[in-house]
């Protein structure tokens, strides 16, 4: 059955890939998306890929009542929403937290109000593994409390806690995928992820030390409580991430949620630093430089998901391997050395 879905962040890197699933399933589209952090290339290119012009574009900012009423308008009938538009910056938001919650939680606010005037209250949420802040007990299972350690993540931890009661309060259907580290890009090379500046993530900075843009990866800490040293993180491809999201809408059209139905988006894998690092020159054939440097403040030494709860109840779990995500964020890298702008 064709859908029309609202893709708050469309442009972005989950987002994009994600307009690309919904839209190879037949969907209709409106993205309302500010560029803040990427392009309207994307948006090009995803609907080449898919052979499909049924993507609107709203040009405008989520916390803007005038700007979400006109994605509304733009679609005519909304079946569900899905929430990618925010911030993700850790650092940023412990120098910013105004910013965050503005974005973050403001942004969710108005845009929830939006839905409820418009008759829309079926929504899935971008939310982090960073909510479960610094755990000791592996892997993380969703009925484990939250307990962020920085702006960024009490943001999100905030949103899920506003959405829980909006459910209580009347006929909405929530989903909150708590993603893990999304990695990799769409085979084809075509879209992947954009940072502006120098990458914050590991995945990113290195393929971009692989293309010869950066002299050497610096790997933060090898003194963690991990075999090797470095901490662990549950990598998945942004393909199986993309997925889970046309699952998640599926499920809420087709069943009645009282609560926010709260999912981890892992693979249950955990992988260090170095390891990493080594799957990706297994991968291309290349050899990445190194530098080991001291601890980054605020990093865990392990992070890893149960997917267990995703596959019983969406039957989604991450299926592609470490070599896929290795390979397709190379190519995607080699392909687009500047990202979507024409000069680096
Ligand atoms: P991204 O920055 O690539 O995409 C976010 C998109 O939202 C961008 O297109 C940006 O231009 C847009 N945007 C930002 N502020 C906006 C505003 N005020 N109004 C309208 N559009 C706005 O990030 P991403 O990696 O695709 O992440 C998508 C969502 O998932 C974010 O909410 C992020 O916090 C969350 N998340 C990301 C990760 C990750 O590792 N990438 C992990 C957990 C959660
Ligand atoms: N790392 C390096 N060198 C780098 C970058 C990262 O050694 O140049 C290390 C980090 O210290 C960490 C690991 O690689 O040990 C992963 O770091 P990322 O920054 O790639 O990922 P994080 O787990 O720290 O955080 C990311 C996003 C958050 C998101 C979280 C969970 O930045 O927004 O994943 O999805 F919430």
């Amino acid at each position: 059955m064709v859908r029309r879905v609202l893709i708050t962040g469309g442009a972005g890197f989950i987002g994009s890939h994600t307009c690309l699933v919904l839209l190879e399933q037949g969907h209709e589209l409106v993205v309302l998306d500010n560029f803040d952090n990427s392009s309207p290339e994307a948006l090009r290119r995803v609907q080449e890929l898919a052979g499909s012009t049924q993507l609107n574009l709203v040009e405008g900012d989520v916390r803007d009542p005038s700007a979400v009423d006109q994605a509304f308008s733009a679609a005519g009938t909304v079946d569900g929403v899905i929430h990618f538009a925010g911030l993700k910056a850790v650092e940023e938001s412990v120098s910013d937290p105004l910013h965050y919650w503005d974005v973050n939680v403001n942004g969710s606010r108005v845009l929830a109000a939006a839905m409820d005037r418009h008759g829309c209250r079926t929504l899935v949420f971008s939310s982090t593994s960073t909510a479960y802040g610094k755990p000791e007990t592996f892997p993380l299972r969703e009925d484990m409390p939250t307990a962020p350690v920085n702006p960024y993540a009490e943001t999100k931890v905030a949103v899920e806690q506003m959405l829980t009661a909006l459910c209580r309060s009347g006929s909405w259907q929530v989903a909150c995928l708590r993603y893990f580290n999304p990695v990799g890009a769409h085979p084809s090379g075509r879209i992947g992820e954009d940072p502006m500046g120098i990458p914050n993530n590991l995945f990113p900075f290195m393929t971009q030390v692989a293309a010869g843009r950066r002299d050497r990866l610096l790997i933060f800490g090898q003194d963690y409580p991990t075999p090797d040293g470095t901490c662990i993180r549950d990598y998945l491809h942004v393909m199986d991430l993309a997925e889970a999201h046309g699952m998640a809408l599926e499920h809420l059209w087709e069943r009645t949620t009282p609560d926010p139905l709260t999912l981890n988006i892992g693979t249950g894998r955990g992988l260090s630093v170095l390891e990493m690092v080594r799957g990706f020159e297994q991968a291309t054939g290349l050899t990445i430089p190194l530098e080991f440097v001291g601890r980054r403040p605020g990093d865990v030494p392990r992070s890893l998901a149960s997917p267990e709860k995703a596959q019983t109840v969406l039957g989604w779990s991450a299926h592609r391997t470490l070599e896929e995500m290795c390979r397709d964020g190379w190519s995607w890298q080699q392909g687009n050395p500047a990202g979507y702008r024409q000069n680096p």
